[in-house]
């Protein structure tokens, strides 16, 4: 006998054979015994998870010939469940909507279920990935909908069930299909492979059962080409080549490279999985999983049923989320989703991807420069009162802005030739434009999220927490503070000297404050006292006196304190200076 291929040889012929579709069978099944048969059902799920059979298995269950009337326990050997099986009934029909899409199909069909069944109960029609059948099919087919035949049923299968018009929608009852857990496909896989007489460990089945990502046909389908080159013993190793993944180790090796900002190291790394002959957009495929399931780990902990991963991978995305804050690895997630995307329609999808993973290690030390930038503002504040940070949102769009970008970043020829393509990149843009206002100096990020929550609330909050843990001192001070919210920060500003300040606020004091601010937010907030006079929220900041020597807008901007520290820091350089003395 010719070899089956494993997804047909092991397809459910019984409603409790079906893994992870419960819910569906549980109803199907009720509603058969009360004989209550729908006309028109959807069916719709990620591939590979059942739909289908599950169509197929409710076929069997309407016209088995075993009893007199629907069964919910079809008997899998009647003429009518053995043709069903073998797809040769002339009753149940099925038609792949991918290749007969088209209007003629779907009269035939109609015309086709104006008339009785010629041997069963029922006249079925499964309509596999209906979401491709033409509108104009779809309206032939709503008037049988609209009137159906007593004998007739209809089942459409689909991953996109919203391409299916709302009118057939509303005639039909729809089941979505669950995705089914990791380790019942893990499961699944272990009973078939005992049952062909294969060995394979534990992890090799974790790694099928990953290549399938989520699909069980596909994990299948890996397990026959397994089978098929490499015999009765299957490793991860083999399968993992058969199915061109990478190990999880690699993944966490990229991070690791992208948490010490280490370029070399990253391109290194891709030299070596592409000299392997990996393919770029699949690993960079699989590293927007990995990297999906560092940000869940992150925000929900690495034991969270919503990582359907392997043990193995799951101590690995854990480990990685550990190093990073959730803001960067949503944001390394972001750029990886980007490059997966483009590399589908670009040449060079190596350099693309090599792109992609070194903006990963460039936000990762861009990214607390937000930070670094509010402290150096308020310790400009600090130094020079008249010097003062101004409410992120008002001055900022109302200001000219004079960019200066940091020099140091993304290879300027990759950063440009990507801008090219694309326009401007707000996810490099808002990290490295810094924007300098003089001779009132302000300094932001442009495209500062808008900042929510009420600053005052937030220091009110603040505030009591200080109270009640004892620091009488500094919750007094604060209160004669004005507060403003600056992204993941809250700025308040007192009319105390920094030396004070220095005293009031040590670590414990702060990460009180903190906690307590991010409590009421309910999102990260650094609470950062500068010192000052009050700020005055939205409204314009005053202007310090223009000096009086006639010096330059130049050689003023050079020597502004915050300007100096950017050069110190970040190799800013000043490129253009607006003076703004003279305006208004
Ligand atoms: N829920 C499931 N339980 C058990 N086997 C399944 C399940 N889903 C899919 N399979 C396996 O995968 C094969 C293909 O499933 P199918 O029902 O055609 O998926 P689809 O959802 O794409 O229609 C089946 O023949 C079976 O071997
Ligand atoms: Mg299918
Ligand atoms: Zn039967």
């Amino acid at each position: 006998m010719s070899y089956q291929v494993l997804a047909r040889k092991y397809r459910p012929q019984r409603f409790s054979d079906v893994i992870g579709q419960e819910h569906v069978t549980r109803t199907l099944k009720n509603a058969i015994e009360q004989q209550r048969i729908a006309h028109g059902y959807i069916f719709s799920g990620h591939r590979g998870i059942g739909k289908t059979t599950i169509a197929r298995i409710l076929a069997m269950a309407l016209n088995c010939r075993a009893t007199d009337k629907p069964t919910a326990e079809p008997c899998g050997v009647c003429d009518s469940c053995r043709e069903v099986r073998e797809g040769s009934s002339v009753d149940v029909i099925e038609v792949d909507a991918a290749t007969n899409r088209g209007i003629d199909e779907i009269r035939e069909l109609r015309e086709g279920a104006r008339y009785r069944p010629a041997r069963d109960r029922y006249k079925i029609y499964i309509l596999d990935e209906a979401h491709q059948i033409t509108d104009a099919a779809f309206n032939a087919l709503l008037k049988t909908l609209e009137e159906p035949p007593p004998h007739i049923v209809f089942m459409m299968a689909t991953t996109q069930p919203e391409d299916i018009p709302q009118t057939i929608r509303s005639r039909a009852q729809h089941f979505s299909f669950h995705a089914v857990k990791f380790d019942d496909i893990v499961t699944q896989l272990g009973d078939i492979a005992g049952k062909e007489g294969i060995k394979a460990d534990a992890e090799a089945l974790a790694v099928l059962a990953e290549a399938g990502d989520g699909s069980m046909r596909d994990a299948l389908s890996i397990m026959d080409q397994a089978i098929a080159c490499c015999g009765t013993s299957l490793s991860a190793e083999l399968v993992r080549g058969l199915a061109g993944a990478v190990g999880s180790e690699v993944f966490e090796d990229v991070m690791g490279a992208v948490a010490r900002s280490s370029s070399e190291d990253a391109l290194r790394l891709l030299d070596k999985l592409m000299t392997e002959g990996q393919n770029p957009a699949h690993f960079a495929k699989q590293l927007v999983r990995f990297l999906r399931n560092a940000v869940v780990a992150k925000v929900a902990g690495n034991a969270s049923p919503l990582l359907q991963i392997s043990t193995d991978e799951r101590a690995r995305v854990g480990r990685v989320a550990e190093q990073f804050p959730e803001e960067d690895l949503a944001r390394f997630l972001q750029i990886m989703l980007r490059t997966y995307d483009e590399l589908g329609y670009r040449q060079e999808q190596r350099f693309h991807l090599e792109l992609g993973v070194l903006k990963m290690v460039h936000a990762q030390r861009i990214l607390p420069l937000e930070q670094i930038l509010s402290q150096l503002a308020s310790e400009g504040q600090a130094a020079t009162p008249s010097i003062r940070q101004s409410a992120p949102a008002a001055s900022l769009a109302s200001a000219p802005a004079v960019p200066v970008r940091k020099t140091e970043s993304v290879s300027p020829f990759e950063a440009d030739r990507a801008r090219k393509i694309r326009g401007p990149e707000p996810e490099m843009s808002d990290a490295t434009n810094v924007q300098v206002h003089t001779p009132a100096v302000a300094v932001g990020v442009v495209e500062a999220p808008e900042p929510s929550g009420d600053p005052t609330k937030i220091l009110g909050h603040v505030l009591n927490e200080l109270e009640a843990a004892g620091y009488k001192m500094l919750a007094a001070v604060l209160e004669t503070g004005s507060a403003v919210l600056q992204s993941d920060q809250l700025i308040v500003t007192v009319s105390k000297p920094a030396s004070v300040l220095e005293v009031l606020m040590v670590r414990e004091q702060k990460l009180a404050a903190n906690a307590a601010a991010s409590m009421i937010a309910g999102r990260p907030i650094k609470v950062v006292v500068a010192s000052g006079m009050p700020a005055n929220g939205a409204t314009p900041v005053a202007r310090p006196a223009p000096p009086t020597n006639g010096a330059s807008a130049r050689s003023r901007a050079a020597e502004d304190p915050v300007v100096r520290r950017m050069q110190e820091k970040f190799g800013a350089e000043v490129r253009t200076v607006i003076d703004h003395r003279d305006k208004n």
